[in-house]
């Protein structure tokens, strides 16, 4: 590789970077990516002196930091008023429009995150400063340079100081939660809390393993001449940053209100969390001249989301033994509404857990409920005890079977094998959606058939017979033949849900998959170095891999011999989906699992969540705030039999 070599695979690496960390769209694969980041690596270190500042390589942090120092902001970091209904924006418009006439409003997403102003000089980050007391922060810029979303290096050769907010994505901040679990450690109470704690590490390499994302949302000291903040920020999307996932500008408090409704009701969709919509007045010259209070711009407004944080009390702890054996506490609180939902449960992860954060009976508590992940208890208010408070024990004997618990500290767990909760539980999961996807065999039936002592493991299933069914209370001529229907229909499953009924630890679906994309139904004779070599597959995966096999070798070839898991790659045939990104909604005719194979079957991607991406909204009756919001995008939109006919009409 020579320099010019050198300089051309940095930029192509900072494409592909931008495409997937800025535009979510990848466009290269993360095996050519890494073949060229080590390209680069290896250039750099033979040549030492030619390392350019934008170079990939320079975002993995230095040595460790034994502080932060203090940095000034160029300009101060404002915040923002909260208004909280609709009574309250209106009380704000009215008074904005008497300090400016014709004006219109820019809107987007409030992010909850940490605040960051970002300086560049000369086209480089140089400078990256938490808000602090919006005069003076911390200088976290080693931090800052490992999150992929913050370019190091942007078009634009006047210094300006870019402002935003460092957000965590949910999936992400549950799989960081589950690991600190694992661990033994503290968990984050929210992605904010975890957003801020990440960007305050001393050891720049752990801020970088947190995967956060920077969302900007304007500008501090500058020297731009557009007259709009939307232009503004059209201008700094163009540098490189991410643009909001909504955003819009209006003139009627109408249109105001009818985005922000929109944006409650799509708010579990989106990635990160957001607790509110930031209005602002599009025109930078209308910003000015209505100035700030002591406190706030005079020009903008946050209309905060309901909350979804509330205060209850916990009333009793019920213990729940899983198909591992782990006993796992949930509170059960007072009811409260949460945003549209009443939430009387709430996790607490494991006695280890209610100890740190000395969490008793009858404590007042704040619990946090968003998207579809079980609510939570974030924090005790200690100051609320008035001494009726029950201190919540480690329990000694299992809940269910009665025999002794094993304490190993993070986890307690049930050893007896045949406890009914284990085995209905491993049955349960077994039968579940993302493994053999018997339709009708949920919890409550496999207790029942395991309590009739129809069954004591998964094997057991397939020896089911109407005659044994039929005389089980509730379960009529119909009911007993669609089970015996859905059974007999897993049986020449694909093989990965064969591989993830067995609930092996570690090995969920997405391992599952990647092993039987290798090697088919052929696993049971695998070895830990043939796993090891698969993407993404660790030691502690493969051993616990080959051990299990090893040790139910008996049982998982009767369950082979009987389900007869099968290894197909399903043909993609050319249609008008190939390739395209299609999202369903609302009720259908048919289930929607049908309806989203059928799609996949197409070569269709089909997604939860609706963005500019998504290249089609199919939907059904009732459909709600996908429905508009793939209007507002421009998103194309059918109806179920406007696709049905599409499909009809293929060759
Ligand atoms: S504008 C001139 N826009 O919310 C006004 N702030 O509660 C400065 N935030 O400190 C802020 N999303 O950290 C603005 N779209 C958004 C935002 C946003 C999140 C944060 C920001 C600010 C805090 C105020």
């Amino acid at each position: 590789m020579n320099k010019n070599d050198y300089l051309e695979t940095v930029k192509i690496l900072n494409r592909y970077a931008h495409h997937y960390y800025v535009l979510d769209d990848a466009i290269a694969s993360d095996e050519e990516y890494d073949t060229l980041y080590k390209s680069v690596e290896i250039y750099e270190s033979e040549n030492p002196l030619h390392v350019v500042s934008n170079s990939p390589t320079q975002r993995v942090g230095g040595a460790i930091q034994d502080g932060f120092n203090k940095a000034e902001h160029r300009a101060k970091m404002w915040s923002l008023e909260d208004v909280f209904d609709q009574d309250e924006f209106e009380k704000w418009e009215e008074r904005v429009r008497k300090l400016s006439s014709n004006i219109s409003f820019y809107c987007e997403p409030k992010y909850d995150g940490a605040s960051l102003n970002l300086i560049y000089s000369k086209g480089e980050l140089i400078q990256a400063i938490t808000r602090g007391d919006g005069s003076i922060g911390e200088d976290v810029t080693q931090n800052a340079k490992t999150i992929h979303s913050i370019p190091l290096h942007v078009e634009y050769d006047e210094d300006i100081e870019i402002r935003g907010e460092v957000v965590i994505f949910k999936d992400n901040f549950e799989k960081i939660n589950e690991i600190r679990l694992s661990k033994g450690d503290t968990l984050f109470a929210n992605p904010r809390n975890a957003a801020a704690g990440s960007m305050r590490q001393l050891d720049a390499s752990i801020t970088a393993s947190r995967n956060l994302v920077f969302l900007p949302y304007g500008v501090g000291q500058n020297s731009l001449t557009f007259e709009l903040q939307s232009e503004t920020m059209e201008f700094i999307y163009s540098l490189g940053f991410r643009a909001p996932p909504m955003s819009i500008t209006c003139s009627t408090s109408e249109e105001v209100e009818k985005f922000y409704d929109e944006m409650v009701g799509c708010r579990d969709e989106f990635e990160m969390m957001l607790d509110g919509m930031v209005t602002k007045i599009d025109s930078l010259s209308s910003q000015a001249q209505m100035g700030y209070t002591v406190k706030f711009p005079r020009f903008s407004v946050a209309y905060k989301f309901p909350a979804v944080e509330k205060v209850t009390k916990v009333k009793d702890i019920i213990l729940q033994v899983g198909r591992s054996g782990v006993v796992t506490p949930v509170s059960v609180v007072e009811p409260v509404n949460i945003d549209g939902v009443v939430v009387e449960r709430a996790t607490l992860h494991n006695f280890d857990e209610i100890q740190r954060k000395d969490i008793r009976l009858n404590d007042s508590v704040i619990i946090l409920r968003s998207g579809d992940v079980i609510p939570k208890i974030i924090k005790v208010l200690e100051d609320r005890r008035t001494g009726d408070e029950k201190e919540i024990l480690r329990p000694k004997s299992c809940p269910i079977c009665s025999s002794e618990l094993l304490d190993e500290g993070v986890l307690i767990k049930c050893q007896n094998l045949t406890c009914n909760a284990r085995v209905v539980n491993s049955i349960t999961y077994a039968a579940s959606k993302q493994c053999l996807d018997i339709d009708g065999l949920g919890e409550k039936i496999v207790k029942t058939l395991y309590d009739e002592k129809l069954i004591t493991n998964i094997l057991d299933i397939y020896s089911l017979k109407y005659e044994d069914l039929i005389k089980i209370d509730k379960f009529k001529e119909k009911k007993s033949q669609n089970l015996l229907d859905s059974i007999e229909k897993s049986k020449g499953c694909e093989c990965w849900r064969f591989l993830n009924a067995l609930a092996i630890e570690h090995i969920g679906e997405v391992a599952s998959k990647q092993i039987c994309k290798k090697f088919g139904v052929e696993f049971s004779a695998l070895h830990v170095e043939q796993l090891e070599a698969i993407d993404g597959i660790g030691k502690e995966m493969s051993e616990a891999f080959v051990e299990f096999i090893s040790v139910n070798k008996e049982l998982i070839e009767k369950l082979l011999d009987t389900i007869a898991p099968t290894y197909e790659v399903a043909e993609v045939k050319e249609s008008p989906f190939s390739s395209l990104s299609v999202v369903l909604t609302g009720t259908m005719s048919k289930p929607r699992g049908e309806i989203k194979a059928l799609l996949e079957s197409l070569g269709a991607k089909v997604g939860s969540s609706v963005s500019k991406k998504t290249d089609y909204l199919i939907y059904g009756e009732d459909a709600g705030s996908k429905y508009d919001k793939a209007l507002s995008l421009g998103v194309k939109t059918l109806t179920q039999s406007e696709f049905e006919k599409m499909i009809n009409s293929m060759p």
